[in-house]
């Protein structure tokens, strides 16, 4: 395969998610921690006719460009452990290409504007695409989810670890 070809790849923002959350600490470090939280994913004019349909669904996939996150690290201490685990055996942010994955809960779908409860995501997120979540293609009965398996205390909110406050845009 010739890897020359894949190394420019252009992503261009769909639309945004707006949340309460200004930066990493405090923010649920999953949907799955995040029961109560609301927001909303604002789609661009030019994308908006393609949510036709999505009412119908529970949840969507939602694909964002983790932007504020520090440096990628190929070797990571989790928020859900005390020992460093390999990257891609983790949801750490800071990746080589920073895309952060979230199921999120449909409040209502009006006018570009999806309200979703259950994010982790923060405010100002650029957001790449979105995916119905259905449950014939995306939930599986699995026996093993690896290191996450001998976790038992779940802290659900993150700290700054993987953040990186330079990376915030300022008013400038
Ligand atoms: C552990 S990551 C998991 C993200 C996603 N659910 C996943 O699995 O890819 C969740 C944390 O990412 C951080 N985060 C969310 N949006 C971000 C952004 N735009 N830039 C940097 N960090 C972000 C927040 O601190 C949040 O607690």
């Amino acid at each position: 395969m010739n890897r020359e070809h894949h190394k420019l790849m252009n992503l261009n923002p769909i639309g945004v998610v707006h949340s309460s959350f200004t930066e990493a600490t405090g923010a649920p470090i999953q949907p799955a921690f995040a029961k109560e939280t609301q927001g909303t994913v604002e789609v661009y004019e030019p994308y908006r006719e393609g949510l036709k349909d999505l009412e119908g669904f529970e949840r969507i996939w939602l694909l964002y460009w983790l932007d504020r996150a520090s440096a990628p690290k190929l070797l990571v201490k989790p928020y859900l452990d005390r020992v460093q685990r390999g990257l891609f055996a983790t949801r750490a942010p800071a990746r080589p290409n920073p895309i952060g994955l979230s199921a999120v809960r449909i409040l209502s779908v009006e006018n570009g504007s999806i309200a979703v409860a259950e994010l982790d995501i923060l405010d100002g997120t650029p957001l790449l695409d979105i995916k119905p979540y259905i449950s014939k293609f995306d939930c599986y009965q699995v026996a093993r989810n690896g290191w996450l398996d001998r976790v038992d205390s779940a802290r659900g909110i993150a700290d700054d670890r993987f953040y990186d406050r330079s990376n915030q845009e300022t008013d400038i």
